[in-house]
């Protein structure tokens, strides 16, 4: 099941969405049944418009160079140009003080995304958020202004790569809807699966079962994919079928296993739900599909995860190759080194995590071929193997374009957290990061269109331990703290 929902099974399920259409102001007990709402069922005259999942082949985006991992090192012998202004950059947001590591300052009036603020819920102290608290809310003028964000270090460095916030600029108000959405069950058929459940905080934004998990226990073929760091990501799923996180963020709501709703009895039950509907209104001027989904996408796109060891070590790089005397003679240069030192100190990485970043961005292992910039993904598909040794394998890219050889290939996957989100590849098949590496020291596993950028590695069994390593302590850095509760009544 690749989630081709046909067109029977969407219309079966939308006449039992009319029946429970209305009365969802109730969200009922995980795996409850629903419809026995007492208020009469609205009737929708329209046919419904079936929203296909998969997506129409569209071209693969134009190839872009992978960012570069490591900036030049500014040469001493031009102390004044833009060059030696690099370091300095590239640490703006870098406060090595900060207890827990996460870059708690950001320049006067931004807001850091991915920091608490941005996900704690409309003030108050219910378990649920009020109507009066929600129009307070609302009223607050500063709610509704596009928020002027920056990227926590690490991430930063894909300043350049941010994706569609030019067409739905992120707002207080819309990122606090899309959170509350996202951990409803409400925009299920029988109000039992929300989208937290299959992309959990504390599963890593993912789910550690081998598939995900949908409405009356059904399961797909494909792994719960980690739903942070999205801002950066263009195309969504494995495969790429959806152009947009807007796209994507309301495909799940129809999918027939997912979440088993229509769009159409997911907007109705929303309407019956004051609380929601203000925010529509209000936020939107309007309460459709395509305005759930720019609530998710906001929200998935303030979802960033903070620096991680090895983002402090990269940016030690460019300094390790200057005369520390030069480093010294100027006074701005020394200030940027003092701040990465301290970071570097206070989130240091362990001695294998260290041998391990070596392999990783080496011809050695080659991880940073594909697994590369800011959020260590070239956001691009590659067959690495993985599945091609069932009779009637998951194709994966080819699916959406229809080009040979993206037979098998998938959509790189970030490194950065990996050890919180096992199991791994897209149809869960691999339950540890020692396996994956496994897999990789043998050359992936052998088929037609295998990429060329996966061959046998040369890799100690101290090697494979230091790159699980650096996955681990390296590549691990802090998750925002997001509220699941405070829903509306
Ligand atoms: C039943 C489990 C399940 C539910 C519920 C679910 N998802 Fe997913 N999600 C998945 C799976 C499995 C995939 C990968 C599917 C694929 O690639 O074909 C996925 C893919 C994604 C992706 C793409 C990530 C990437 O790297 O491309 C995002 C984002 C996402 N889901 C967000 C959401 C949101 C928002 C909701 C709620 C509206 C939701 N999901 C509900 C299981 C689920
Ligand atoms: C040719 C590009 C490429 C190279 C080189 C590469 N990877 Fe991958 N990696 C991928 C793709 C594509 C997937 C997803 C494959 C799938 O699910 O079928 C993946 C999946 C993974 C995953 C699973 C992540 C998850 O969330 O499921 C890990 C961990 C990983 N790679 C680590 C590494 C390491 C370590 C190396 C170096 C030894 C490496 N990769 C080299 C492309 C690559």
């Amino acid at each position: 099941m690749k989630f081709t929902s046909s067109w029977m099974a969407v219309h079966g399920l939308l006449l039992a969405g009319l029946i429970v259409a209305t009365g969802c102001a109730q969200p009922k007990k995980p795996g409850g049944s629903a419809g026995n709402s007492t208020e009469p069922t609205a009737v929708v005259e329209e046919e419904a418009v079936v929203v296909e999942e998969t997506a129409p082949a569209e071209d693969m985006p134009a190839e872009e160079k992978p960012a570069e991992t490591t900036e030049a090192p500014p040469t001493p012998e031009e102390p004044a140009t833009a060059e030696t202004e690099k370091p300095a950059a590239a640490v703006a947001s870098v406060t090595p003080a900060g207890e827990d590591g996460k870059p708690a300052v950001a320049e006067a009036g931004k807001v850091i995304l991915g920091s608490d603020e941005l996900f704690t819920g409309i003030p108050g102290d219910g378990e649920k958020v009020t109507v009066e608290e929600i129009k307070a809310w609302l009223d607050d003028p500063k709610n509704h202004e596009p928020l002027d964000f920056e990227l926590p270090f690490g991430m930063a460095k894909g300043a350049t790569e941010i994706k569609g916030v030019d067409k739905n600029p992120l707002t207080r108000a819309k990122i606090e809807l899309g959170r509350q959405l996202y951990f409803d069950p409400r925009l299920s058929a029988d109000f039992s699966v929300s989208c937290a459940d299959c992309h959990h905080p504390q599963e890593g934004f993912a789910k550690h079962t081998q598939f995900g998990v949908g409405i009356k226990g059904q399961t797909g073929g494909r792994n719960s994919p980690v739903s942070y760091n999205r801002i950066l990501s263009d195309k969504q799923f494995w495969d790429g079928r959806a152009g947009s996180l807007e796209e994507q963020a309301v495909g799940p709501i129809a999918n027939p296993i997912e979440m088993g709703n229509t769009h159409e009895a997911c907007v109705l039950c929303l309407q019956g739900v004051e609380g929601y509907k203000l925010q529509f209104d209000k936020i939107f001027g309007r309460m459709d599909i395509e305005a759930v989904g720019e609530a998710l996408a906001s929200f998935e796109r303030a979802i960033v995860t903070g620096p991680a060891p090895f983002d402090y070590a990269e940016a030690m790089k460019p300094f390790e190759q200057l005369d520390p005397e030069d480093i010294e003679a100027d006074e701005e240069l020394k200030a940027s080194y003092e701040k990465v030192k301290a970071g570097v100190e206070a989130n240091p990485l362990s001695d294998g995590a260290k041998r391990g970043m070596e392999i990783y961005f080496s011809e050695k292992g080659s991880c940073s071929a594909c697994h590369v910039g800011a959020n260590l993904t070239d956001e691009k598909y590659h067959n690495i193997g993985v599945g091609m040794d069932k009779p009637e394998p998951d194709v994966g890219r080819f699916e959406v374009t229809k080009d040979e050889k993206e037979k098998g290939a998938f959509k790189t996957p970030t490194i950065r957290n990996v050890a919180s989100s096992a199991p791994y590849m897209h149809d869960g098949s691999q339950q540890s990061l020692e396996e994956v590496v496994e897999f990789y020291a043998k050359g992936g596993h052998p088929n037609p269109t295998l990429s060329d950028k996966i061959k046998k590695l040369d890799l100690t069994e101290q090697d494979k331990k230091d790159l699980v390593e650096f996955m681990k302590q390296g590549t691990t850095g802090t998750f925002p703290k997001i509220n699941p509760s405070r829903l509306p009544e």
